[in-house]
């Protein structure tokens, strides 16, 4: 009794004097701040379980597992390799494919933008079946090579990362932190810890960035992969927007250059990559085999099988290939011109070959007839297929290439007339001095095989 008229009284003091009351009220905000705390966690548990569990192809390893059988097995048949793109960035898989003996002449494929290493895997095949050490990489942001790489920090974007994010955020921060830490930090100090939250928000918030391939990174690749895999001296084929990537690298490296075959070579891709750019024509031509399917048939190629432009569909979209594809075509040199590049004292000395499409359109022939003019050293061919003959017409390609790399000087002598490394000449020297000759020979056949000196020991 004594309690309620307490509570009486207090109710009759406070009618007359209303602004004390504003400060009472104030005091008691934990309260409904806590009920609404709890309400927020909940939903947010909710909303993130049942997010984790529409979303679960956005993870590699469930999309790789939601492949058709033969990607799976292309996949299965290379490897990757870690590459630096950028100084201070870590390392990116870059997934490259290979066929044939080690020990002979060395080719390395690189697609235009759009497809991959897959695209090739016939032609991988011919080229070994007639000697040559065949290689297809996959460029940053196409095939199964890494597309986009994980940015921690976040930056002043804070405003750009949508709802459903902020909430993944909010709640990662009170799984992390605890449901009481927020409501500890308030009754401390009165007021919740905002300054604190935004920053561990902040150095907590990681995005995808998709990686943009220009002719800098490309080099940057080349680079890197040709020295992992010791494909020095190389013979490079260039397909279609692969020319203007890798002129650079070619520029810089004449003397690791043992040949270019361009194939159906443009400074824009075949493909109309520039229409991925476009919300809602991009979702239905990547969406859907038929979409895609048009577009190839039109553009690149009429011969290819249903499977085989699916495949590449589902390669090009998957872990937000798109936005990797169409950053590169961005970074695409537009002003790019063949013959200034090919008439440099760099590049003059490198054997050059054309394969070139004798189908195509009317615009195409002329193109061809442009670039056989603007390359007068090179050998030109044309081929039965399309600008992406390299799956129809895999053995043709394969013909073209392995005659022109085989009618050249054997390329381990272009690198013996360099100076042998020191290491080198000390194993030919002890190899040379008998006695456990044999055994010299067998321990170190990798090695000096790797610098083209191996069939010079045997003799
Ligand atoms: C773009 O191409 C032009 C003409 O070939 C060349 O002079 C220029 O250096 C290229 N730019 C880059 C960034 O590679």
């Amino acid at each position: 009794m004594a309690i309620l008229t307490e509570a009486e009284d207090e109710t009759k003091t406070q009618s007359p004097t209303p602004p004390e009351n504003k400060p009472q009220s104030q005091s008691q905000s934990p309260f409904p701040f806590w009920f609404y705390f709890t309400l927020i966690v909940s939903l947010a548990t909710l909303i993130f379980v049942s997010l984790s569990l529409f979303s679960t192809h956005n993870d590699p390893r469930s999309w790789f597992l939601s492949l058709p059988p033969p990607l799976r097995q292309h996949y299965s048949d290379g490897r990757t390799i870690k590459v630096q793109v950028n100084p201070g960035e870590s390392p990116i898989e870059v997934f490259v494919a290979e066929s044939g003996s080690i020990h002979a002449e060395k080719v390395l494929i690189v697609h235009g933008l759009g497809l991959s290493s897959y695209a090739f895997r016939e032609t991988l095949k011919s080229l070994d079946s007639k000697g040559i050490h065949g290689v297809a990489i996959d460029l940053p942001g196409n095939g199964f090579s890494d597309k986009s790489r994980l940015v921690i920090g976040g930056g002043d974007d804070g405003d750009e990362i949508g709802f459903v994010a902020r909430v993944k955020e909010v709640y990662g921060l009170i799984q992390e932190k605890g449901v009481f830490w927020a409501f500890d930090q308030m009754i401390e100090t009165g007021d919740l810890p905002y300054e604190e939250i935004i920053r561990l928000q902040k150095s907590k918030r990681t995005s995808l960035k998709a990686i943009e391939l220009g002719s800098e990174e490309t080099a940057r690749v080349l680079g890197q992969v040709i020295d992992t895999l010791n494909l020095a001296p190389v013979h490079l084929v260039l397909h279609d927007s692969a020319l203007g990537l890798a002129s650079n690298w070619v520029s810089e490296n004449p003397q690791i250059v043992g040949s270019v075959t361009l194939v159906d070579s443009s400074v824009s891709p075949a493909l109309p990559l520039w229409v991925l750019h476009i919300p809602l024509i991009r979702e239905v031509l990547l969406g859907f085999t038929f979409g895609f399917g048009k577009l190839v048939s039109l553009r690149c190629s009429k011969e290819m099988a249903l499977s085989e432009i699916e495949a590449h569909r589902i390669l090009l979209r998957g872990r937000s290939g798109r936005e990797a594809v169409v950053g590169s075509l961005k970074k695409l040199n537009h002003s790019f011109d063949i013959a200034q590049w090919s008439g440099s004292d760099e590049i003059n000395g490198i054997p050059m070959q054309v394969i070139w499409s004798r189908g195509g359109s009317q615009e195409w022939d002329e193109e061809g007839r442009r670039v056989a003019e603007a390359l007068p050293k090179a050998k030109f061919v044309t081929h039965s297929g399309s600008r992406w003959p390299q799956e129809s017409k895999s053995g043709e390609l394969a013909g073209y290439i392995s005659e022109f790399v085989s009618l050249l000087p054997r390329s381990i002598k272009r690198v013996s007339e360099e100076p042998i490394p020191e290491n080198v000449q000390k194993l030919l020297d002890e190899a040379k001095a008998g006695g456990d000759h044999h055994h010299h020979h067998h321990a170190h056949a990798g090695y000096t095989d790797a610098y083209g000196l191996g069939e010079e020991l045997t003799t």
